[in-house]
């Protein structure tokens, strides 16, 4: 499925905090958007995903307008995994990635056995599985993390869009969850700050800049120590790996008054 964007706005405080971004996901393939903090990136995720109205512009899903769709119908193809997501019920992990398949069971498709296993294989797919039964406020951030991620991928979505869905996890977590998102197939819109993410796991880069879009293509082309250090403000260098990607060294910044070991 084609997830686009075309020449979004989005105004708060009196400014554009998005302003004129056309962007698309194309069936899949994992596109990746970086940029700094308050660039825009969760703005225009909410958009996608239809969480939030563009003042200008519009949002299609293979060329359908999202406005037009009923938000069950939405919820049956994309799923979201927010930036800054918690529930305040008291739920066990289980419940909360069984919350996942509500998109799609009515009265003429109730609860199944094909609903328990597909949120047994979430859980499994994100290392929760010996967590099940524990409840949410026990788990710490990064466990409530991969349990967003299961929820996710509970709602057998074709378009997968995830807001720094790495944040809190550790290395082990971080890599299993871009490459299972990669191995699933489908499409995938996700945020990320660690441009070395970004540059092994996705397809093209999307980078935004204080509202705008202003570099999109293969991470090769997109990543250079010029862009890196015009839009995100540090020096580094970037080698091509043998895996014909980026790999992006930063060089330390100066210390003025380092402190040497006595
Ligand atoms: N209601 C609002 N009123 C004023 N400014 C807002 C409002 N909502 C968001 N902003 C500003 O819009 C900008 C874009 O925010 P957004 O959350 O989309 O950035 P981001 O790229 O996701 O940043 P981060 O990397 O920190 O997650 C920020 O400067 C933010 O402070
Ligand atoms: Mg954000």
């Amino acid at each position: 499925m084609r997830l686009a964007a075309n020449d979004l706005t989005f105004r708060a405080g009196g400014r554009a905090i998005v302003d004129g971004v056309s962007l698309e996901a194309r069936p899949g393939e994992f596109l990746a958007l970086v940029g700094p903090n308050g660039s825009g990136k969760t703005t225009v995720i909410a958009m996608l995903a239809g969480l939030k109205r563009p003042h200008g512009g519009a949002v299609t899903l293979d060329g359908r307008p999202l406005s037009g769709m009923h938000r069950r119908d939405i919820a049956r193809v994309l799923a979201l995994v927010e930036q800054q997501a918690e529930t305040t019920e008291r739920l066990t992990a289980r419940q909360a990635v069984e919350l996942g398949r509500t998109p799609h069971l009515g009265a003429l498709s109730p609860w199944g056995t094909r609903d328990d296993a597909i949120v047994a294989g979430a859980l499994e797919a994100v290392d929760m599985a010996p967590f099940a039964e524990r409840l949410w406020h026990s788990l710490s951030g990064g466990e409530r993390q991969r349990l967003h991620i299961a929820r996710a991928l509970a709602q057998e979505p074709q378009v997968l869009v995830l807001d720094e869905p790495t944040n809190h996890l550790d290395v082990e977590h971080q890599f299993g969850l871009l490459a299972l998102v990669r191995r699933r197939g489908g499409t995938v819109l996700a945020a990320l700050h660690d441009l070395n993410h970004a540059a092994m796991f996705a397809d093209r880069i999307a980078v935004m800049e204080a509202g705008r879009l202003v570099a999109v293509g293969a991470p090769t082309a997109v990543l250079t120590p010029g862009l890196i250090a015009e839009v995100f403000k540090v020096a580094a260098e970037v080698e091509i790996g043998a895996d014909a990607r980026p790999f992006i060294r930063f060089a330390r910044p100066a210390l003025r008054a380092e402190r040497r070991p006595a």
